[in-house]
C-alpha cells in the first residue's frame, strides 16, 4: 500500500486556527545576497503560512542580514545589529532559511545566529522556549538534507526547538512561477506547514503560560 507525501502533511482547514495563536510574533531570517533569492522566497512563503495561521511576521532578508563578522565581546553595536537582535528578542518564534552552500548552511546565516551569543544573559537567553522552523534551498538533494540537519542542530544549540516538520527543497525552474511566487504545490504545502508548525508551538507556550 503506497502513501503520497500530501496525505501526510495536509493541515486542517485554517478557520480551525488556534485563537491563541492571533498575534504572536514569528520573524523570518533567510535568504541571499543574490537578487531574486530563492531562499528568501521561500521563506516570504513559510511566513505566508505562518500569517494564516495567526501570526504577524516579519522577514529579516540579506539586507538585515548583512552584520559585520561577529566576535565574541566584540559585537559591534550597530543600528542594524540592534535592530537584528531585538526583532529576535521580541519574537515569538522564528523560521531559518539558508541556501546549501559547500554542502552547508551559508555563512551569511551562521554569521547571524552567531550574533545570538549577545543574548546568552537574557531573561531568555537565545532562542530558549521557541519554535524554529528550518528551511534549507540548495542545488541538489544531498546538501538541501545536510543543510536542514545542521539548521536543526544550530536551532537545538541555541535552545530552541526545532519544528517536527523542516523543509529540505531543491532549487529547480519548476519551484517558482514567473512572478517568483511558489509554485510546485507540494513544497508550498511544506513551507506552508512548517509556518503553521511554529505558530503552533508559540501558541503552546501561550497556552502554558496562561496555566501557570
Ligand atoms: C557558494 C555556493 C555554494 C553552493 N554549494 C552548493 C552545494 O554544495 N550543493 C548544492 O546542491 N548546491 C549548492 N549551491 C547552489 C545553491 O544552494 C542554490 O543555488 C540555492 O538555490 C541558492 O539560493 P538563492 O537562490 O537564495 O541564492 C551553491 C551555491 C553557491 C553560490
Amino acid at each position: 500500500m503506497g502513501w503520497k507525501t500530501e496525505d501526510v502533511i495536509l493541515r486542517p482547514p485554517l478557520d480551525d486556527a488556534d485563537p491563541l495563536a492571533e498575534g504572536v510574533r514569528i520573524i523570518g531570517i533567510g535568504g541571499t545576497t543574490r537578487r531574486s533569492s530563492g531562499t528568501e522566497r521561500v521563506l516570504a512563503h513559510a511566513l505566508g503560512g505562518a500569517a494564516r495561521a495567526g501570526a504577524e511576521t516579519k522577514l529579516l532578508g540579506s539586507e538585515a542580514l548583512d552584520l559585520p563578522l561577529y566576535g565574541p565581546g566584540v559585537a559591534e553595536v550597530s543600528a542594524r545589529v540592534r535592530r537584528f537582535l531585538s526583532a529576535v528578542r521580541r519574537a515569538d518564534g522564528v523560521i531559518v532559511a539558508s541556501p546549501g552552500y559547500h554542502g552547508t548552511i551559508s555563512g551569511m546565516i551562521k554569521n547571524a545566529l552567531d550574533y545570538l551569543e549577545e543574548l546568552s544573559d537574557e531573561e531568555r537567553p537565545y532562542l530558549e522556549g521557541r519554535g524554529v522552523g528550518c528551511i534549507a534551498l540548495a542545488g541538489g538533494p544531498q546538501a538541501a538534507v545536510a543543510t536542514l540537519d545542521t539548521l536543526r542542530t544550530v536551532a537545538h544549540a541555541l535552545r530552541g526547538w526545532p519544528t517536527p516538520f523542516g523543509a529540505a527543497l531543491v532549487a529547480s525552474h519548476s519551484l517558482f512561477d514567473g512572478s517568483g511566487e511558489v509554485k510546485d504545490a507540494k513544497a508550498a504545502m511544506q513551507l506552508e506547514l512548517v509556518g503553521h508548525q511554529v505558530v503552533e508551538m508559540a501558541a503552546m507556550q501561550r497556552q502554558a503560560q496562561l496555566s501557570t
